[in-house]
């Protein structure tokens, strides 16, 4: 696990995509990357310029059971941010069906991604952590967190009375990387909690297999000033 402090967040984080792009590219001649959903991620993704975009391969981490015109879609936010002006090719973008019934939805994912390639296994994941220790939509105390045989899981989370659609853990702890944004106030405990080693918090279990996790913390983050 390596915790990165950054004053430049989001040029950091550029950074950091370019380079696994490029070595994924190189090495493979694609570039599988999950893009996580939340507001943190938004301007980095408004900041990826110039990148080998036909090369890309774009899925999600996770996605809430809404249409994706809807402002609660991560699709739409990506779309926003990114999809609107990078030329990566409509059909390598790996939208999951927010609108469909969410089991249906997320057996379908899992297919499209095996479709691809099989076993799936992303160069870099990027994940978002909340202030109770979720990250994707792996929420504290629900089903999915105990999915062990499936890649992507429909997922009702009790806190917002709602469905969502999550990659699990076997799929997030296949990827080459995982890379945590966390750049907001209020997560000081979960940081400490996680970093511990000693919490049951969701986003501690996030370890790949084969593969590294780095925590990239900005400037707005309480962990930044955190003795790490
Ligand atoms: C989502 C995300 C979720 C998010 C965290 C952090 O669909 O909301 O996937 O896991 O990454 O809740 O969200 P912020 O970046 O908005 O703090």
């Amino acid at each position: 696990m390596a915790i990165l402090r950054s004053r430049s967040f989001v040029s950091d984080a550029v950074n950091l995509i370019a380079r696994e792009s490029e070595a994924a590219i190189s090495a493979r001649g694609i570039f599988r990357i999950a893009l996580s959903g939340g507001s943190t991620p938004r301007p980095v993704y408004e900041a990826l310029v110039g990148m080998p975009w036909e090369k890309w391969e774009v899925t999600f981490s996770d996605e809430r059971c809404v249409p994706p015109d809807s402002d609660q879609s991560n699709y739409n936010m990506a779309k926003h941010s990114l999809f609107d002006r990078a030329a990566i090719p409509a059909a390598n973008i790996l939208r999951m069906e927010g609108e469909r019934a969410p089991a249906a939805a997320a057996e379908n994912y899992e297919r499209e991604l095996l479709a691809r390639s099989a076993p799936y296994r992303h160069d870099l994941v990027l994940l978002g952590l909340g202030e109770d220790g979720h990250t994707a939509s792996l929420f504290p105390e629900t089903e999915a967190l105990r999915v062990t045989d499936r890649l992507v899981a429909a997922n009702f989370v009790p806190k917002f009375s709602s469905w969502r659609l999550t990659l699990t853990y076997p799929l997030l702890n296949a990827a080459r990387r995982v890379c945590f944004l966390v750049n907001s106030a209020g997560k000081e405990a979960v940081l400490q909690g996680v970093f511990s080693g000693q919490s049951s918090f969701p986003s501690a279990a996030i370890a790949p297999i084969d593969g590294s996790v780095t925590w990239l913390l900005g400037g707005s983050c309480e962990g930044a000033r955190m003795d790490v």
